[in-house]
């Protein structure tokens, strides 16, 4: 995304633009700037690099980024950021001069001093904006190679009056070191209209408000979330628990082979019933599985607002289940019927007792993370701040 490009535009992040574009202020001004972006994957450092980008009238802009798969390379993110400028490397002092050829690849010699290779960037930088202002944009900082981090990070902490703008990019939590005492701006999720317009424009056609809901909350106001969640849950709600009373499909459990194998006695292999088919599920990496039952005596409301580790899969043995997942109406699930959730950051509102005169009792199978409990409440704090993710409440 550039907000060069005609058509597309960053959702909110005015702040963020702000104060990127003052730091571009200076620059212009005849100071030196230096920022760190920080934050998760997805979270739209990028973006704001291309909004930097977009925004440097007047300045020179020069960029480089960190590869995962060239991070053993040494100097390979430096030499991306200064190849541009080579033909100026005659103004160098010559011990700096050396230095960065070495470093480069452009005259043989002992590996060179990284002090003075530091150096080098340093003259060689202030050297290019004696002329224009000079943006330097570095992404993925995190994938630099060793040696490129060090001098950038040597660098940004002794870029005087320079006229030289630098901001990192660096995804935590793998680089947050690298942003060691420079000025940070952490990028954190869009607010909610924002992320809730994103979300919107990433959708064609028609939307389940129960998916929406489900959407926001489960993205956190992550862009690279909300514009791919969209399609992970069409699938998932098509693949949602169906009906499972009077479903008398039979389930397949076995390959052909072991079909064969077996028809001495076909009885077994009629005797399941589908009562739930629920994915796509993210499981916890070494997640038990934990099974329950659970009796609530009449109008029992049930487990406080909650939310599991993992997903979980129930069936209703007896009475009704008022069932109801944070951005979902509540539902009543009764005697025979299933449910499930997907854990993680979704709440669990209810899972009492719907009737007022007769007991209810469920099993329920839930997969936790190693270390957590089965479930944990959710606080009055956090229960207000995401209250609007909640789907209406029936009336009367
Ligand atoms: N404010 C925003 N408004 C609209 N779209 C956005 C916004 N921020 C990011 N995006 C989009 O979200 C996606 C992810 O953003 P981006 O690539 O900038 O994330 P990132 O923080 O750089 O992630 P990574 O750590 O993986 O590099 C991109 O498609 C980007 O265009
Ligand atoms: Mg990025």
């Amino acid at each position: 995304m550039s907000s060069k490009d005609p058509g597309t535009q960053l959702r909110g992040r005015q702040s963020e633009c702000e104060a990127l574009d003052r730091h571009l202020a200076a620059v212009r001004a005849g100071h030196s700037a230096v920022v760190g972006l920080r934050g998760e994957a997805g979270i739209g450092k990028t973006a704001l690099l291309e909004h930097v980008a977009g925004h440097a009238d007047g300045c020179g802009v020069v960029r480089t980024a960190g590869v995962e798969s060239e991070m053993q390379l040494a100097f390979g993110g430096l030499h991306q950021l200064c190849v541009p400028f080579l033909d100026h490397l005659g103004r160098l002092p010559d011990p700096q001069r050396a230095a960065i050829e070495t470093a480069f690849g452009m005259s043989e010699g002992t590996p060179p001093d990284r002090f003075l290779v530091g150096l080098a960037v340093l003259s060689l930088l202030a050297d290019v904006a004696q002329h224009k202002p000079l943006i330097c944009l570095v992404d993925d900082a995190q994938w630099l190679d060793h040696v490129s981090a060090q001098i950038l990070g040597f660098v940004a902490r002794r870029l005087m009056a320079d006229e030289v703008g630098l901001v990192l990019a660096v995804r935590e939590p793998d680089g947050e070191h690298l942003l060691h005492g420079l000025p940070e701006l952490v990028v954190e999720g869009l607010r909610e209209p924002d992320a809730r317009a994103l979300l919107d424009s990433a959708i064609h056609g028609g939307f389940d408000e129960r998916i929406r809901g489900r959407t926001l909350a489960e993205a956190r106001g992550n862009p690279l979330a909300l514009l791919e969640l969209p399609r992970a849950s069409s699938v998932a709600d098509m693949r949602r628990p169906r009906p499972a009373h009077g479903d008398s499909r039979r389930v397949h459990i076995m390959s052909h082979d072991h079909a064969a194998q077996a028809a001495a006695s076909e009885s077994w292999m009629n005797a399941a019933r589908m009562l739930q088919d629920a994915a796509p599920l993210t499981i916890p990496e070494g997640a038990s599985a934990m099974t329950i039952e659970v009796e609530w005596e009449p109008g029992d409301p049930g487990t406080p607002p909650h939310r599991h580790s993992g997903p979980a899969f129930g069936y209703v043995v007896e009475g009704a289940v008022r069932f109801e997942l944070e951005g979902e109406p509540e539902r009543v699930v009764e005697a025979g019927g299933t449910f499930w959730e997907p854990g993680g950051d979704v709440i669990h509102y209810q899972d009492g007792n719907a009737l007022g005169d007769g007991r209810t009792r469920f099993v329920v199978t839930m997969m936790c993370a190693p270390g957590k409990p089965m479930l944990e409440l959710v606080s009055k704090e956090e229960l207000e701040q995401r209250a609007h993710l909640r789907a209406p409440r029936p009336t009367g």
